[in-house]
């Protein structure tokens, strides 16, 4: 298999520049022998170019990711940042459509598409969040909101803008609860997905699209979900926040 695992922390609104930096800086260090292996740190925009500039000066490999996108390169939209603007700051990847974002931000499937446009338009790695519910999940909707999401998600796009594109199966109930999926619910649905994304688009894009999890990731629970073979990675919110943590989630027993 030619996927290479992607390792993604989520810091959402945690940690000021001086703290995201000493956060960036010992995860730095720690993980100067990993080579086999993608990771990326998403701090708040306001941490983004100077967290950027001291693992650049580290000649660190840990990737600087963005946690949201507007998808318009400038103008007047008070309170927004651009893909342009994010990658002038040093940031490679962009985390788009969390269920965060969808929540309480109001953002739709059509919002998430543009922005994924605009992602790629502008190098950046667009890592898609897709989840369902507690609620749908109950009434038996998992597969329906999955392919919704992922259909209006990717519409329109040709399988070539999409070689970089990660999606992130992160199931709203399983996100800060403690309840993660069992590493056969979470083989399951990135199996499905899979499956979705050559019937949208081809085989070999399926093939090489990396599905990873999120959703109460671990230390102890990231060796099991990872043995799974259409599992490429974990996207970890609170458990990233600290180094010592993330790390050992990084270094995770590999076994496929
Ligand atoms: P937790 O790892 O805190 O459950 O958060 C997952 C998440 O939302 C990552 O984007």
């Amino acid at each position: 298999m030619s996927r290479t695992p992607l390792i993604a922390g989520n810091w959402k609104m945690f940690k000021t520049g001086s703290e995201a930096v000493a956060t960036a800086r010992r995860l730095a260090e720690f993980a100067s022998d990993i080579t086999n292996i993608d990771i990326m740190i998403a701090p708040p925009f306001p941490s983004l170019a100077l967290v950027s500039e001291n693992l650049k000066s580290m000649s660190s490999r840990v990737n600087v990711g963005a946690q949201n996108l507007f998808y318009i390169n400038e103008g007047a939209y008070t309170g927004e940042v651009s893909a342009k603007m994010l990658k002038a700051a040093g940031v490679s990847h962009v985390i788009i459509g969390h269920s965060e974002r969808r929540q309480y931000f109001g953002e739709t499937n059509e919002d998430i598409c543009r922005k994924i446009k605009a992602a790629v338009e502008s190098d950046l790695i667009p890592i898609m969040c897709i989840g369902e519910t507690e609620s749908q999940k109950k009434d038996g909707k998992t597969f329906y909101v999955l392919d919704k999401q992922i259909q209006n998600g990717l519409q329109g796009f040709r399988s070539n803008e999409l070689l970089t594109l990660v999606i992130a199966y992160e199931p709203v109930w399983a996100i800060g609860t403690g309840n993660t999926a069992t590493p056969e619910q979470a083989e399951a649905v990135h199996s499905y997905i899979r499956s979705e994304i050559e019937k949208m688009f081809n085989s070999n894009l399926a093939e090489d699209i990396r599905i990873i999890y999120g959703g109460s990731v671990k230390p102890d629970n990231i060796s099991e979900l990872m043995s799974h073979k259409n599992v490429d990675g974990a996207l970890v919110g609170g458990a990233s926040l600290d180094a010592d943590k993330f790390i050992k989630i990084i270094k995770y027993n590999r076994i496929k």
